[in-house]
């Protein structure tokens, strides 16, 4: 490997990612992990050292992480005056990670900013050749939806700051792409509410913690309109059951797997016994009082059906604040055995937290 390289292999080195959204919160999230050092690279990236090894995954404010990796290979540099630095790159790479047999290798832009196109190329080139390198990852080229998101892979972030690595499975990581974004277009013309991103993502984000959810699978939607969601929700081939006050969006009138309530969340009484493999709550208002609807409804939940949960936080500042309301509407859940899968912040939530639970059985 050139001079101008370093390689640390310590797994106390993180490159952590928290969202703009958050930008206020940094200090704090950063002394929570009782981060020693940081520096910020490209778009909403950290790169720290931790004195406790587990903190980035253990501490409470892993919640505002995008993504997170450890890294045990650095090559801090400018790419683009390099020469050579992709066939560089991957030789040190392959040197350092071909005995260890990541299940793919995958690399993104520390800056998906389209005015930095230049490392979009040099992140698929940097990839490619890799791929040629490891051996046993000449003939398999994963997708990034069928990785075991168990099983280690062999991440790699590239920027105009230079080249951060390292090997980690995508549920540890936080996400299945580098950087846990999946880009999903809002440009379409049927495109109805930026909403719909958020459940696209959410559906990719839950491919790491249980499959998808078979054609047909009924939804159960709580605060629905206009409609983004549920659109994202048909495109799936999903049934649905929209509620909301207010209402949907015209271009879902024809939708033959749709059946819209107006009406209030609060007074909404289902038929007895009919049952949904899935709900959805994107109701705006607080988090404590969006959960009581769905517990009250989730007796119309099947067994192990799926509760999926925008956790908004009107007025709350602080992230000790989020943290504490973040409790109550888990532990209100578990009570009504809504048990608690995963929890992010996805890359299209605003100032708010996706949950994921599952419905086992009301324990009262
Ligand atoms: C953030 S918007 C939902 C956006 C929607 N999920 C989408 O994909 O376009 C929140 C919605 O919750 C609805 N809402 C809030 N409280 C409600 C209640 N108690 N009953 C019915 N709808 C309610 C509002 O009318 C509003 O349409």
């Amino acid at each position: 490997m050139s001079e101008e390289s370093s390689s640390v292999t310590a797994s106390h080195r993180w490159l952590i990612r928290i969202s703009d959204v958050f930008v206020d919160s940094v200090e704090e999230i950063l002394q929570q992990l009782e981060a020693t050092t940081s520096m910020k690279l490209g778009h909403e990236y950290y790169l720290i050292q931790t004195v406790n090894s587990d903190a980035v995954r253990q501490s409470g404010v892993s919640l505002f992480l995008r993504w997170n990796l450890p890294i045990q290979h650095s090559w801090p540099c400018h790419p683009q005056k390099m020469e050579n630095f992709v066939e560089k790159a991957a030789q040190a790479l392959f040197l350092k990670f071909g005995h260890l047999n990541p299940q793919t290798i995958l690399v993104g832009q520390l800056n998906p900013n389209p005015s930095h196109i230049y490392y979009k190329g040099l992140a698929s080139n940097l990839r490619g050749r890799m791929l040629q390198l490891f051996p046993s990852l000449k003939e398999s080229k994963l997708d990034v939806e069928e990785q075991n998101s168990e099983a280690p892979t062999l991440f790699c972030l590239v920027g105009k700051e230079g080249l951060f690595c390292g090997m980690q499975s995508p549920k540890e990581c936080n996400g299945l792409y580098p950087g846990g974004t999946k880009y999903i277009s809002q440009s379409s013309p049927h495109t109805i509410s930026r909403a719909g991103a958020k459940v696209a993502e959410a559906l990719h984000y839950l491919l790491m913690y249980r499959s998808a959810l078979p054609v047909d699978s009924a939804w159960l939607e709580l605060g629905a309109s206009p409609g983004g969601m549920t659109s994202e929700l048909l495109s799936r081939d999903y049934r649905v059951t929209a509620v909301d006050r207010a209402p949907l969006d015209l271009r879902l009138n024809k939708e033959r797997k749709l059946d819209f309530i107006r009406s209030d969340v609060a007074t909404l009484q289902l038929r007895e016994g009919t049952k949904y493999e899935a709900m959805l709550c994107d109701l705006n208002g607080k988090g404590q009082d969006s959960i009581k609807q769905v517990i009250r409804l989730s007796k119309h939940l099947k067994k192990n059906g799926l509760v999926l949960f925008t956790l908004k936080l009107p007025s709350v500042k602080t992230v000790q604040e989020s943290l504490a309301v973040l409790d109550s509407v888990v532990n209100a859940a578990a009570v009504a055995g809504l048990y608690l899968l995963a929890k992010t912040h996805l890359s299209y939530n605003r100032h708010e937290f996706t949950l994921f639970f599952e419905y086992q059985s009301a324990r009262f």
